[in-house]
Order: structure tokens, then sequence, then C-alpha cells
């Protein structure tokens, strides 16, 4: 730990924005000197919770500020591209939220930017930095489970609803599902091969927000995701289910969480190890420690997640999504549903994936 302190620039004051402002300021390796949002209630908020920071509704007071080494990029992905571009034209280092633009042709264009440029970029792929994942990553590495075979992964909560924000981040398998898209090939280290999704529209909403997708990669190890924000929004009591199965020749991995606590279950050949800790939430304590460590020492964190990891997996996202439309796609339900949905959400205030409330 230094006294030397990261000047920052957090763009985009909504849910996540808040999340960062919170660890930027625990950290306390940075000093975040800017907030800006285009709404008026979350710059007042802002003014609230960092009155140290300027807080402003214009960007490029931010990229203009020679004194400004990094930002924070978490409005949503139609502005991304423009404000990452920026950010590396003026010399900043960034941490983007994902996706890192609002099409595939653009994300990689960003990926391009971003590899030509001599500033730091990472984007926030947190099941990356998660304990859990890479706790069972390195028990498989250590042979205990034998040859890597199958990997399923599954999240279904009653997240956020069609309609309800996120548009520019697509339906809920592109906006969630990537991290599982992403997380599924760090474990396999290799691409994707074939894949065969499968979707439902519930409550007859024009997509599916509920995709299952199964397939190989390039090394044979075969994969399923199931992600939906389709699990119980209208149940008095609400409930989630989230898992991953990793199953080698030898052995098997398995975690689930609540949200508040990881539990994972290593059956090796020689080890077997129940573990329980804090979930850790989007782990932007170790993002940020990373992103810091790794500019005080000019040497870039291994763990930090590259621009091209989020535009393949997010192209891969696309890549399902897209395959579940070429296969019977049913409706179940009416759209009045989901009204009743949003409605309940509209005023919730313990929930799963809530927007803030402006
Ligand atoms: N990595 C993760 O696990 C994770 C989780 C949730 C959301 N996200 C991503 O983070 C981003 C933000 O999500 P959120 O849930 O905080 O959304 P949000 O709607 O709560 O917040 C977005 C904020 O950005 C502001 N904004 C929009 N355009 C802007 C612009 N051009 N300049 C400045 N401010 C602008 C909005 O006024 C709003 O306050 C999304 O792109 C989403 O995909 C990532």
């Amino acid at each position: 730990m230094t006294n030397f302190k990261i000047k920052i620039g957090l763009i985009g004051f909504g849910r996540m924005g808040r999340f960062y402002l919170e660890e930027l300021q625990k950290s306390g390796r940075y000093e975040v000197a800017y907030i800006c949002d285009l709404s008026e209630a979350s710059r007042q908020l802002a003014h609230q919770l960092s009155p140290e920071s300027q807080i402003t509704d214009n960007e490029n007071i931010i990229f203009d500020d020679p004194s400004v080494q990094a930002v924070a990029l978490c409005a949503l992905a139609n502005s991304r591209k423009e404000q990452i571009e920026h950010a590396l034209n003026r010399g900043k280092h960034v941490i983007s939220e994902k996706p890192i633009a609002d099409t595939v042709d653009r994300e990689w264009q960003v990926v391009d930017i971003a590899e030509n440029s001599s500033c730091m970029t990472t984007v926030n792929l947190y099941l990356r930095n998660s304990w859990y994942h890479n706790t069972i990553r390195d028990f498989i590495r250590s042979g205990e489970i034998g040859e890597l075979a199958i990997i399923r992964v599954c999240h279904m909560t009653p997240g956020l609803a069609p309609g309800e924000g996120h548009e520019y981040e697509g339906p809920a398998f592109h906006d969630c599902g990537m991290h599982y898209v992403d997380i599924t090939r760090w474990y396999a280290g290799c691409e994707y091969k074939t894949w065969h999704a499968q979707g439902i529209n519930m409550w007859n909403y024009k997509d599916p927000w509920w995709i299952q997708c199964h397939g190989t990669f390039e090394s044979g190890v075969v994969f399923d995701i199931t992600q939906g924000f389709v699990y119980g929004q209208l149940a008095k009591d609400q409930i989630h289910n989230s898992y991953i199965d990793i199953i080698g020749t030898k052995g098997v991995c398995h975690m689930t969480h609540d949200f508040h606590t990881a539990k994972v279950s290593l059956h090796g050949v020689n080890e077997t190890l129940e573990l329980e800790k804090p979930f850790g939430g989007k782990n932007i304590d170790r993002l940020v420690t990373l992103f810091a460590e790794s500019l005080e020492s000019g040497k870039r964190s291994e763990s930090l997640p590259q621009m091209r990891d989020s535009a393949i997996a997010s192209e891969y996202a696309w890549s399902f999504l897209e395959d579940a439309h070429q296969h019977t796609l049913p409706a179940i339900g009416n759209l009045r549903t989901l009204e009743q949905i949003r409605e309940r959400r509209r005023t919730m205030t313990n929930g799963y994936g809530l927007l803030h409330q402006r």
C-alpha cells in the first residue's frame, strides 16, 4: 500500500456506479475527483455520498482534465464505446462495465482501440474475480478431479424483467448471461465449438427471457448454461437457484450461493473440502485493487479481465440467443402477467436485480 492516490472520474451513477463509489472510497487508493450522470436525481445522490467530488452532467470535463488518470465507466452500453475512446485518446486508464459497447462490431472496435493503447484497460467480468471460481479452478488444475469433462452452470433469479431498463444490454441471456458464457469459457480455457440453445418467450414477451444452451468446446469439454430472469417473480416469497457443477473423469466440484454466502464442495481423489465464505457480490473491491496494483507497479495483473474476453463472451451470448430463435420458441403466459411483475418490482425495495430508484 502506498500513499499515492489514483485520481479517477466515475461516469454513470446508477446501481453499479454506487457500488464503484463505495469500493473506490473504501480502498483508500483512489481519489474520486468527478462523478458524472445525466440524471438530476443521480447527481443529487452523488453530492450526498461524495461531497468532495465534482458532480457534473458533462463527461468532457473529466476527459479534458489532464490530472485525471483513470475513469470508471458505469453508464449504459450505448455510450460506452465513445467514452472508452475519449478516455484512451486523452491518456486515461479505463475500468469499464460490460458489455464494452452496444453491438458486436463496436465491441471489436473497442478491443482494437484498447489493444493499441498504452493505457491500461479492464472490464468487470466479475465472476473471474470471485473466490469460489478461483478456488474451483485451482482444484481442477491440481488434478484432483482428473480430466475436466463437463461444465454445468445455472443462474435463475426473479431479476430484471423485460422493459425495465438495460435495453442496450440485450435480453437477459446477453445482459446477465454473458457472465456465465464468459466463466464457462474461462474454465474450459479454449473456444466454444458447437451449440444448441432452447428458449421460451415467457409471458408472450417478444424475446426469450430464459435460455438453456448446451454444446462443446474445441477441447471436447461439454457445457450447459441455463440462465433466466423468470423465476417466480410473483411468488409471495421469492427464491433463486444459482449453481455450478464441474465434473471431471474422477471427481467433481460444486458451488451454490444465496447472494450472501457461497458454498463450494470439492470432491477430489485425495481431498474433500467443504468451504463456505461470504459471496462477495460483484467483487468490485478486488477489481479496483488489482487495477490500482497494476497501475502502481506498471505491470498488468494477469487476473484483470481483458476487453477481448468481454467481446468474445458478448459475441457468443448473442450467437446462443440467435440460435434459440432458430428453433421452436414457445410463448407461455401473457403480457398482463409481465405488467403485474413490473408493477410489483417498481415498488420493491428488497428484490433481485432492482434498478436504482430515481
Ligand atoms: N458487471 C456486472 O456484474 C454488472 C451488473 C449489473 C450491471 N452491469 C452493467 O453496468 C451498467 C450500468 O448498469 P446499472 O444497473 O447501474 O444501470 P442503471 O440504469 O442503474 O444506471 C445507469 C446510470 O447511467 C446514467 N447514464 C446513462 N447514460 C449516461 C451517459 N451517457 N453519461 C452519464 N450517465 C449516463 C443513468 O442516468 C443512470 O444513472 C450496464 O451497462 C450493465 O450492463 C454490470
